[in-house]
């Protein structure tokens, strides 16, 4: 790199790539994805070229919600493997020179943990404190109007001591207290015990509800609120989350991160993007990347995705590092909600719009939502709510590796059945096919670690349409690249009013045109996206 192009962390010029480990693949015939088989997967991510590894809970847990409710943050749940196969797993990851970041849950714990344990035992328990204990209004009932995200009141009452407690998901989730000092160092001890063992990072659980309002004041009535939306919406959680004072507290859990080098702490944040950016923290002390999640949200607009990018762009505080997430194992994947063909423009925008991605597993390989009958639901979220299709099993599915039985993830029963697609849409077919999801990722990543103008150049929106969305990606002295995406299923044509343009295609979505050589206008079929080396470049 040349000299002038500024030094950059391993999190801030790399791919983060999320596994949940129940689906990812098993090695012990229980239909349940392990440490041992991540293990054996490790050389596939390396050649797939990602940098770091977020794992979703691997802890002891009841599983009343898949491992984020956690009964004990030192340990491994035997489902998963041993604490040695979790050293073994840190180890070949580091040998392979990627990163390992764990899942943090914080906010809660189970109500199976020796805390919460403690906590209800009595009124004067120690540990009392611990969690959000009220009594209840005078007329018995529940002492807010707060509602869980999981359905039903966030208050849950406790007959032996007299007093409800709070729990912002599942009533097997106790929300901590997070005012109180010894719940801090607490969870501060825990994430040294993991950063000790040399864990590069944390994915934190909903950061944003981690204090709540000191007086526990109603929250108001969405007046936006439709049937078919999760019940929690009813209310707005203007005094349940995103209080000021958690700003000073991810900045101590931030404090606790620098007691170690280059390690990195990403915040789970589901908020409007002025509220989102406030995590980064006063001089950037605060979270190192706070999760942005608008491309799940945000309808699949040319216009609109190109205006939120450029908001984006224009909101974050100075040395704030961007990212962009596609999916995760909470929200449907993004080929169910654009389309298989829209799925490869997608990929192609994650990887090069500035800033970290994080790559859904499965989502590499164009892996659809997954149709789970009633019968066989197991999110808790699905089955508290039955009538509004909120069930997040449909994108937990596992891993399709071959056309081996069961995708070769399992030699036993899977935990969740699979796609019925599975011998056609898998790793191995896909591995050998120049045209498939899986290579057109690979091709991504390996073009945008390769080109400094593409992991850590600037930024600049140079056009959008109803259509299209186009940007150049670029660093001093380096190769420029434009990007033009067609977000609709109709050919759009792509020319810049004032200036020409020219260079050649060296990725697009159909890889006919790569290597086509480009200027003035560029005509796109529907659903094409291209990344053009341009000609004014200096060669890398
Ligand atoms: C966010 C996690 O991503 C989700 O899976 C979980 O159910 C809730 N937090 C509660 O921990």
């Amino acid at each position: 790199m040349e000299e002038n192009l500024k030094k950059h962390l391993w999190w801030q010029e790399g791919v983060i790539y999320q596994i949940y480990p129940r689906s990812y693949q098993d090695s012990n015939d229980d239909g349940i994805g392990d440490l041992p088989g991540i293990l054996r997967r490790l050389d596939y991510l390396k050649w797939l070229g990602v940098t770091a590894v977020w794992l979703s809970p691997i802890y002891p847990s009841p599983m009343a919600d898949y491992g984020y409710d956690i009964s004990d943050y030192q340990g491994i749940h035997p489902l998963f493997g041993t604490q040695a196969d979790f050293d073994t797993l840190l180890d070949e990851v580091h040998k392979r020179g990627m990163k390992l970041i764990l899942d943090l849950v914080p906010n809660h714990t189970s109500d199976q943990h020796p805390w919460f344990q403690e906590s209800r035992s009595s009124r004067d328990n120690p540990k009392r404190d611990w969690y959000i204990w009220c009594d209840p209004k005078p007329d018995g009932s529940p002492p807010n109007n707060w509602l869980s995200v999981f359905g039903g009141p966030g208050w849950e009452w406790d007959e032996a001591t007299g007093q409800y407690y709070y729990h912002a998901f599942l009533k097997e989730q106790p929300d901590l207290n997070w005012r109180n000092p010894d719940v801090r160092k607490a969870m501060f001890d825990v994430m040294r015990f993991w950063l000790n063992k040399g864990v590069d990072g944390f994915r934190v659980d909903v950061m944003w509800h981690m204090i709540k309002d000191d007086q526990l004041r109603d929250n108001p009535t969405n007046p936006d609120y439709q049937p078919h939306m999760a019940t929690y919406e009813q209310l707005l959680p203007v005094y349940s989350t995103d209080q000021p004072e958690v700003h000073a507290l991810v900045t101590e859990m931030r404090q606790v991160l620098d007691e170690y080098n280059e390690r990195l702490m990403i915040g789970e944040i589901y908020l409007p993007i002025h509220q989102l950016v406030a995590y980064y923290g006063i001089d950037g002390k605060g979270a190192h990347l706070p999760f942005n999640f608008q491309l799940l949200q945000l309808p699949w607009e040319a216009p609109k995705i190109a205006a939120a990018v450029a908001q984006y762009e224009g909101v974050l505080p100075d040395g704030g590092w961007p990212n962009w997430v596609l999916g995760n194992h909470d929200q449907p994947r993004i080929i169910s909600r654009v389309g298989r063909e829209q799925a490869r423009v997608a990929a192609m925008m994650l990887l090069t719009l500035r800033g970290t991605p994080t790559i859904y597993y499965g989502d590499e390989i164009g892996m659809r939502d997954v149709p789970i009958p009633f019968e066989e639901v197991q999110d808790p979220q699905g089955l508290n709510m039955p009538d509004k299709n909120l069930s997040r099993d449909p994108a937990r599915t596992p891993m399709q590796w071959s056309a081996e039985p069961n995708a070769g993830f399992t030699t036993g029963r899977p935990w969740l059945r699979l796609a019925q697609n599975f011998n056609r849409e898998n790793v191995e077919i896909q591995k050998i096919d120049r045209f498939s999801m899986l290579s057109l990722h690979k091709r991504l990543i390996e073009l945008r670690q390769r080109e400094p103008a593409l992991t850590v150049g600037d930024y600049k929106p140079v056009y959008a349409d109803t259509q299209l969305m186009a940007y150049i990606r670029e660093a001093p002295g380096q190769a420029r690249f434009l990007i033009v995406l067609n977000l609709s299923h109709r050919p759009g044509y792509f020319k810049l009013k004032d200036r020409s343009i020219s260079g050649t295609i060296e990725i697009a979505t159909y890889p006919e045109l790569e290597g086509m050589v480009v200027s003035e206008r560029i005509n796109l079929g529907g659903d094409e996206g291209i990344i053009v080396r341009l000609d004014d470049s200096i060669p890398s």
